[in-house]
């Protein structure tokens, strides 16, 4: 690994040339601004911020970086929960932010091209002016940029419908370590022709090379969607009650849970929230419909109310209009927000089989009697995608970075026994390579290392992340 940066004068004098004064940083305050993600509380500084605008600024820069084995990070919007886009080795600090048009909406084909640095919700606004539909909305989607999405392969409440980022992405510009600037496959909706590049350098955080330019899928836009919360007395029920629907021959565009905690903390923290909790409340889920007929979506809300009703629920919201609808989402959208207003915590990603649900849920909070620590946890019911929010409290520092390791392992060990794995949609980054073992073994992170190699030999490129090579 890179530990010994070797960034001079020299070298931000070049980057000035390639990108212009006003774009290279070394002020404290930028260095700052740069030095974290939402990532728990960690901070690492850069030695320089380089905010380009093209491929060909990038290739440049690369070029100087690999020569002098500087290392780089490159950095969408800074919203991720794994530590991606931390600058732990120092070096270069490589935005996109300056990389924000959308290039082009194809009408013909649906689809889109974009450069990285564009917010999804912008980039979702932009092709539903013209009836399109680019479902993957993670709940940052308001900040976070295309590209970094792209990087973690995200995912957001209608993945359970409409599937994640991997799913739309058709083909990729980027540029390689070593400054060569390639596209990855076609504008194609299948492929078959060779080894699979564009979905190689889906989710791999920013370790292979930088995406430039991006080729997305689009859907009609769905031209109507009904929405309810249900509470539940059990949590666990709650989760059983998520493979029941399924199992039932219904297809839910959104089925997120949420813990009791979540719900409350977010209520609280959102202004003017109208959303009342009965006191023996324990989990509640949100469920979307969507579609273009309303008599079926009513049939089909009816038809859950029935399934969610076996598993002993309290009376159900049925959200009857747009206000009450955006209010739903809102509170959902930002319960890790509210979370983090409460307390430091670590975030783990959960995911396993939907129908292992309720024994995840119940496996993490006896882990979490074990250990002495509480978590909230609420996420995309529908995928088997549990956010587990392990919240410091009262944890000493000593037990927050030693033994709830251990509670974290034995976490994943669950997931992995249940047919799982470490993440759903945040991404491995700098936070949780340490539990890659759990559920890799030597060949399989002897053929991922060695990928990188091939892509990246001097390991200048998100050095450290996912796993050291
Ligand atoms: C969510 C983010 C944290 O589901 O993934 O809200
Ligand atoms: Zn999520």
């Amino acid at each position: 690994m890179i530990t010994n940066a070797v960034l001079s004068k020299q070298h931000v004098d070049a980057f000035k040339k390639i990108v212009g004064d006003r774009f290279v940083y070394t002020d404290e305050e930028s260095l700052q601004k740069y030095s974290h993600d939402e990532t728990e509380d960690l901070h690492y500084l850069p030695e320089v911020v380089i905010r380009p605008s093209t491929a060909e600024e990038i290739s440049a820069i690369l070029k100087i970086c690999n020569k002098e084995k500087i290392p780089v990070t490159p950095r969408g919007a800074g919203t991720g929960l794994s530590g991606g886009a931390l600058p732990h080795l120092g070096g270069v600090l490589l935005s996109t932010e300056r990389m924000n048009s959308i290039l082009e909406i194809d009408e013909r084909n649906l689809q889109v091209t974009t450069e990285p640095g564009v917010i999804t919700e912008v980039l979702q606004n932009a092709v539903k002016e013209k009836k399109l539909f680019y479902p993957p909305d993670p709940s940052s989607r308001g900040s976070c940029f295309i590209g970094g999405n792209i990087s973690e392969n995200s995912g957001g409440p209608k993945a359970v419908k409409y599937g994640v980022v991997k799913d739309y992405v058709l083909n990729l510009e980027m540029v390689l370590p070593n400054g060569e600037i390639i596209w990855t496959g076609a504008n194609v909706l299948k492929n078959a022709t060779g080894y699979n590049l564009t979905q190689l350098v889906v989710g791999s955080e920013g370790t292979l090379g930088v995406v430039t330019k991006i080729v997305l899928k689009l859907l009609p836009m769905p031209r109507h969607d009904l929405l309810m919360l249900v509470p539940f007395h059990s949590a666990e029920n709650a989760c059983a009650a998520v493979g029941a629907i399924f199992r039932a021959g219904y297809t839910p565009s959104a089925l997120e849970f949420m813990e009791r905690d979540a719900l409350d903390w977010v209520t609280k923290f959102v202004e003017g929230s109208t959303i009342k909790i009965e006191e023996n409340v324990q989990a509640h889920l949100l469920i979307e419909v969507d579609g273009n007929n309303p008599d079926v979506l009513v049939q089909e809300m009816e038809g859950i109310a029935v399934i969610v009703q076996e598993f002993e629920c309290g009376e159900i919201l049925f959200a009857d209009n747009t206000q009450q609808k955006t209010e739903l989402w809102k509170l959902r959208r930002r319960v890790a927000e509210a979370v983090k207003a409460n307390s430091v915590y670590k975030e783990e990603d959960t995911v396993v089989p939907r129908a292992e649900l309720p024994v995840l849920l119940k496996g993490v909070k006896d882990i979490g009697k074990k250990y002495g620590f509480h978590s909230v946890c609420y996420g995309h019911a529908g995928d088997g995608n549990l956010h587990v929010n392990i919240i410091k409290g009262n944890l000493t520092d000593e037990q927050w970075n030693g033994s709830l390791k251990d509670g974290i392992k034995e976490i994943f060990a669950l997931v992995k026994k249940l047919g799982g794995t470490l993440s759903g949609e945040h991404g491995i980054g700098l936070v949780q390579k340490e539990y890659m073992n759990i559920v890799f073994n030597e060949t399989q992170l002897r053929l991922m290392k060695e990928i990188k190699k091939i892509f990246d030999p001097n390991n200048i490129l998100n050095a450290g992340k996912i796993f050291d090579v």
